[in-house]
């Protein structure tokens, strides 16, 4: 990637960093549950490494992140309050929270930063222009970013973007505001880079792609263009049910895209030997934790029954596919794992994925879902040779579309 990175900053020098105001854009949209706690952790620790170094080396850190998807107006919801406190406890240091994006608050704190302090501004998306597809708005809102990390004389701070997660989205806080400030990839974003280069510039094969996750419509890009690719394609998860009908077999009350019908009947036409389905599936009444459990073939789902995860002669067909895969890559569970008693097809998987990992193959997991469906099984994250912390993002780049977040920093 022919772009300055964290380390050419701190290179830099004390005149680089120390003292210095540096936005750094983080993504620290983690899962909260019902009452606002944070179920994953993942992105937060995986934030830390920059905002450490640039602590350590003397900045005065502004962090600028968002946590869900609030309407351009604040939402206590979707505070940051819990990410700060989160984030302040992995980074071992104070994180102050202001009580806005850009506002009289934001630029009262920024004033009062010394140096090695850190800042997270309030969730960047309670502000409409952050999203809006208005350049003029969006350069307006960087403009304020940008303002915040100026130095007392009027010189300009830095911006370190290393919310990977967000880099395939125009928005003021990753986009606009690298042309106005001297820019520079995080370790998280330089490290996620150079790992999908290698997924896509030296795949060795065979190559597995497991796809699971709930729409065919937010992974058709990626199936297009994997298809022509991988070796192999498994898809399970939520979306199956859409293929599996598409072979004309009953799904129940299965979760399925009936407008995507047509375009997974003629995926499985022209990729006939690359895709492979389910043979079997767990399903149940209703979609509950409790709910009662049954596996029946893939092409026998009872009328008024819904599929909620692959069944066990599924994963033992995937795990004879990935057991001599030399790359794999993994976006979206294979069923609903929040819940025990359907958990078993993406433990599975993810077993076997790590089965493979250890006899040598390159194994990447993208995506939210999958990356907190590891941690919550209990399974060990070193098992894989690399956890994404961005769904969207690893996605919209295999799918070979320009990333407006990375290609910004190469200018
Ligand atoms: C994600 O959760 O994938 C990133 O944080 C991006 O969030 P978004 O899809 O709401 O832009």
């Amino acid at each position: 990637m022919a772009v300055k990175t964290l380390a050419d900053l701190l290179a830099e020098g004390p005149e680089g960093v120390a003292g210095r105001g540096v936005l750094v854009r983080s993504d620290l949209n983690v899962p909260l549950d019902d009452e606002g706690k944070i179920t994953d952790t993942g992105r937060i620790i995986a934030s830390v490494p920059t905002l450490k170094a640039l602590a350590e080396a003397g900045a005065k850190v502004v962090v600028t992140a968002h946590l869900g998807r609030p309407k351009g107006t604040p939402d206590p919801q979707l505070s940051l309050a819990p990410v700060a406190a989160a984030l302040g406890e992995k980074l071992g240091r104070h994180v102050q929270l202001a009580g806005d994006v850009v506002g009289t608050d934001a630029l009262a704190r920024a004033e009062g930063l010394t140096d090695g302090d850190v800042l997270l501004l309030e969730n960047i998306r309670f502000d409409p222009r952050e999203t809006s597809k208005d350049d003029a708005e969006r350069l307006a809102l960087a403009r304020e970013l940008a303002a915040l990390v100026e130095g007392a004389d009027g010189s300009p701070g830095a911006f370190v973007s290393d919310g990977f997660g967000v880099v395939h989205r125009k928005q003021a806080s990753v986009y606009d505001v690298a042309t106005l400030l001297p820019h520079y990839a995080g370790t998280l974003v330089d490290a996620e880079v150079k790992v999908l280069e290698q997924l896509t510039s030296s795949t060795e094969r065979p190559y597995a792609v497991v796809l699971g996750g709930s729409k065919v419509s937010d992974k058709l890009a990626v199936i297009e263009n994997l298809a022509t690719k991988a070796d192999s394609l498994i898809i399970g998860g939520g979306m199956c049910f859409t293929f599996l009908a598409a072979q004309g077999v009953p799904v129940g009350t299965s979760l399925c895209q009936v407008e995507m019908i047509d375009t997974c009947k003629r995926l499985l036409d022209t990729y006939a030997d690359v895709i492979h389905l389910p043979v079997d599936i767990v399903v149940a009444d209703k979609f509950a934790a409790d709910a009662e459990p049954e596996t029946v073939a893939s092409d026998r789902i009872p009328e008024g029954k819904m599929g909620l995860d692959i069944g066990p002669e599924s994963v033992k067909r995937f795990t004879a596919l990935l057991s001599n895969a030399k790359t794999v890559f993994w976006n979206g569970p294979m069923g609903v794992f929040e819940f025990p008693a359907f958990s078993a097809g993406t433990k599975g998987v993810a077993e076997a994925i790590i089965g493979a990992t250890e006899k040598g193959a390159f194994s990447v997991v993208g995506g939210g879902d999958s990356a907190a469906a590891v941690r919550q099984l209990g399974l060990a994250e070193d098992g894989f040779s690399h956890i994404s912390t961005g769904g969207g993002a690893s996605l919209e780049y295999l799918e070979g579309k320009t990333l407006p977040g990375i290609e910004v920093l190469e200018s």
